[in-house]
């Protein structure tokens, strides 16, 4: 069959977009003929809007960071929108060298539920949102070529006709997600204003008239806004989320490698 293949992330610090474009290069490499589709990034609030269905000629290759275990719930809606029709899928969680818990598994089933079928998955680790020590510089290129090898596995799979479930790790009841901080970033004074960050903010929290400004109630405190900040300017001292810093800095460390399922 001549697929035509989207690929769709959410990935506000770009691991998970580096990660899902990479399968999605490679695969376009080993299939017969494909066609490139759409590329949905999920990362704006622009780019969550519903989309037309898919059918059993679309592959959907969809990525998304941990958080707290699960899918970012500001993915919901966008997810529960889906609809495929025996549509194959690549599923992709990218996490920050802590674990996944749930969220790969949490995918595949509101995947199943739309009408798709995921016939590979891939756990891979990307800088932490919240440090520059935990997974500094992930994905790397030894990421990347284990995302070769997810894409080769899923083109194999895609030959043949039928495709049979993958079992995922996971648990029911999902992990419970974190209840949502009311927190924004701070502003060192350094800040020029150039409004990158309110640009990039994946839930519109922060403000174009004063960057400085973010609504607490609408950030999700995924650092794009800190990671991307030419002048370093934005940061968080909420103590919630420097404890949470401090404990991965501590204890999550040690180099964990990408697990594929397929
Ligand atoms: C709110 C929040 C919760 C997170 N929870 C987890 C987690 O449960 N486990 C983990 O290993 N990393 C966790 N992370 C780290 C991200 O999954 C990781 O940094 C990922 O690479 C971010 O992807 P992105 O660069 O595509 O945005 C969390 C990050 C944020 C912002």
């Amino acid at each position: 069959m001549a697929y035509t293949i989207h690929c769709a992330y959410f990935s506000p610090t770009h691991a998970t977009e580096k990660i899902v474009e990479t399968v999605t290069g490679e695969i376009m490499g080993l299939l017969p003929q494909p066609s490139k589709g759409q590329v949905i990034n999920l990362t704006p609030p622009s780019g969550r809007k519903p989309i037309a269905a898919f059918g059993q000629e679309d592959l959907l290759i969809l990525g998304a960071p941990v958080y707290a275990g699960r899918i970012p719930a500001i993915l919901q809606p966008f997810l529960s929108s889906l609809k495929g029709r025996n549509t194959p899928a690549i599923i992709v969680s990218v996490y920050g060298n802590r674990h996944y818990e749930d969220s790969l598994l949490e995918m595949q089933d509101i995947l199943q539920e739309a009408g798709f079928i995921a016939i590979a998955a891939g756990a891979f680790i990307g800088e932490h949102s919240y440090s520059r020590l935990a997974a500094a510089g992930r994905p790397d290129s030894r990421d990347l070529q284990l995302a070769g090898v997810l894409a080769a596995k899923a083109a194999q799979k895609l030959q043949g006709s039928v495709f049979q479930p993958i079992k995922l790790p996971g648990n029911y009841p999902y992990r419970t997600g974190m209840a949502a901080a009311p927190r924004s970033p701070k502003t060192k004074a350094g800040c020029t204003a150039c409004l990158l960050c309110a640009g990039l903010c994946p839930s519109g929290a922060i403000s174009f008239e004063d960057p400085r400004l973010a609504d607490k109630a609408v950030c999700i405190s995924c650092c794009a806004c800190v990671k991307a900040c030419p002048q370093e300017a934005k940061y968080f001292d909420d103590e919630g989320l420097l404890q949470r810093k401090t404990l991965i800095e501590s204890n999550f460390l040690e180099r964990r490698e990408p697990e594929l399922f397929c």
